[in-house]
């Protein structure tokens, strides 16, 4: 018995966050991608609270130029969710930006908002944990949030604060205490762990800490490189990495004695395409874009090329009929360019393309195969 919940821990845990029902609806959503997106972005902020040196938010007003570091209207919001209803009524997440959403002041009037559409719609978070307190994480408890995913690259303050600038680590670790003692049993809390050539020997140890604070599971990403200068910290080659993968291997035992579930991305980059087909994300201005590298001219660099993404815009939810855009020949086109795992033109510096940042990783209820954790196959 032990051991078919060890083998299956992760539909499990899945299956407990979102119920039997809707774990359903989103694994046959994934085969059968029918009219609507299973998922909605909208980017209600294009500012944060760090300024991390290797995120390319820290770049708006700067090197991304045509972004102004800025909060979205209430207002605005409003007008947006009434212009795409169809597709809230349709989709089972809803995402408050790729930034911080803790940081934006009307979050939670968001999500009722959003609510009122879809009563059923679930708000995963993806956050920093630095702004998390009694107040705040009360109200996220009253809604429909399935899981809360935080930031953590290390199990070392040197470690964490010089690559994530401004963060506190003793504050994130004593959110995280704060947030285990206050959430319900049906909230998965996993922490993210950005893997580079200055933390990757911390990995193993790391799940003992995470061990420690309760953590259910841990999302181990690839670095994505904006700029030359990070280039010398990523750890996957189109080869694979062996010394990592020795790692990973560690990571995973000892993951397995404490009970925690660990995701890995691959180390050998090749073209594959990433799992933003069933997204629907809406920049600050409205735009329909594939995926936020996409809606702005963002700096990229993989192995020695550098360059900048072509903006890639399908319409506008404000002016444009939001299903025709999302069904338009061109869009159609690309994403199921992205769903037979090829990478479209408009891709081709981009990491997460290659399977080597967070796309590859088994993270839906459908896939809970470990077979792709050592890098290629
Ligand atoms: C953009 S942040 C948004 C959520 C929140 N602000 C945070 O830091 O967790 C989402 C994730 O992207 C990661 N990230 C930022 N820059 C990255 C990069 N260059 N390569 C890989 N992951 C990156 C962050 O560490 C975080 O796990
Ligand atoms: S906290 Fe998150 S969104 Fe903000 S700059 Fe850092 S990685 Fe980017
Ligand atoms: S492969 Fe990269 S650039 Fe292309 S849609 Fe996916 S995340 Fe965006």
């Amino acid at each position: 018995m032990a051991v078919l919940f060890m083998k299956y821990r992760h539909a499990i845990l899945k299956v407990r966050q979102y119920g039997l029902l809707k774990a359903g609806q989103i694994l046959y959503r994934k085969f059968f991608p029918g009219k609507y997106p299973q998922a909605i972005n909208i980017e209600i902020m294009t500012i944060c609270n760090l300024k991390c040196r290797h995120c390319r938010v820290t770049y708006h007003g700067s090197l991304i130029k045509d972004v102004k570091p800025a909060f979205m209207k209430f207002e605005l919001f409003c007008e947006m969710v009434d212009r795409i209803t169809p597709f809230i009524k349709h989709a089972n997440v809803f995402q408050f930006s790729s930034i911080e959403p803790l940081f934006h002041k009307d979050i939670f009037r968001m999500m009722a908002y959003v609510s009122t559409k879809n009563r059923n719609m679930l708000f995963p978070i993806l956050t920093n944990a630095m702004l998390f307190n009694k107040d705040n994480l009360r109200e996220l408890f009253q809604r429909n949030v399935p899981s809360i995913s935080i930031s953590l690259d290390g199990c070392q303050k040197e470690t964490v604060e010089a690559f994530k600038t401004g963060v506190s680590f003793d504050r994130v670790i004593s959110n995280i205490r704060l947030l285990k003692k206050m959430a319900p049993e049906r909230i998965n809390i996993a922490t993210v762990f950005v893997a580079t050539r200055n933390n990757i020997h911390e990995l193993p140890d790391y799940i003992t800490l995470c061990a420690d604070l309760g953590i259910n599971e841990v999302l181990v990403n690839g670095f994505l490189s904006f700029l030359p200068d990070h280039s010398h910290l990523y750890l996957y080659t189109p080869q694979g990495n062996n010394d990592v993968s020795d790692i990973f291997k560690n990571t995973y035992a000892q993951a397995e004695k404490h009970g925690v579930i660990v995701r890995f991305p691959s180390l050998a980059a090749k073209p594959r395409g990433c799992d933003l087909s069933s997204l629907l994300c809406i920049d600050e201005k409205g735009n329909v874009a594939p995926c936020i590298f996409l809606a702005h001219e963002t700096p990229l660099e993989l192995f020695g090329k550098v360059g900048r993404t072509r903006k890639l815009i399908f319409g506008n939810v404000l002016k444009d009929d939001p299903l025709k855009v999302w069904n338009s020949r061109d869009y159609v086109e690309f994403r199921n360019k992205l769903r037979q795992r090829s990478l479209p033109r408009e891709c081709a510096l981009c990491a997460d393309g290659h399977g080597v940042i967070c796309s590859a990783k088994e993270l839906t209820p459908g896939s809970m195969k470990k077979n792709s954790l050592w890098g290629d196959k």
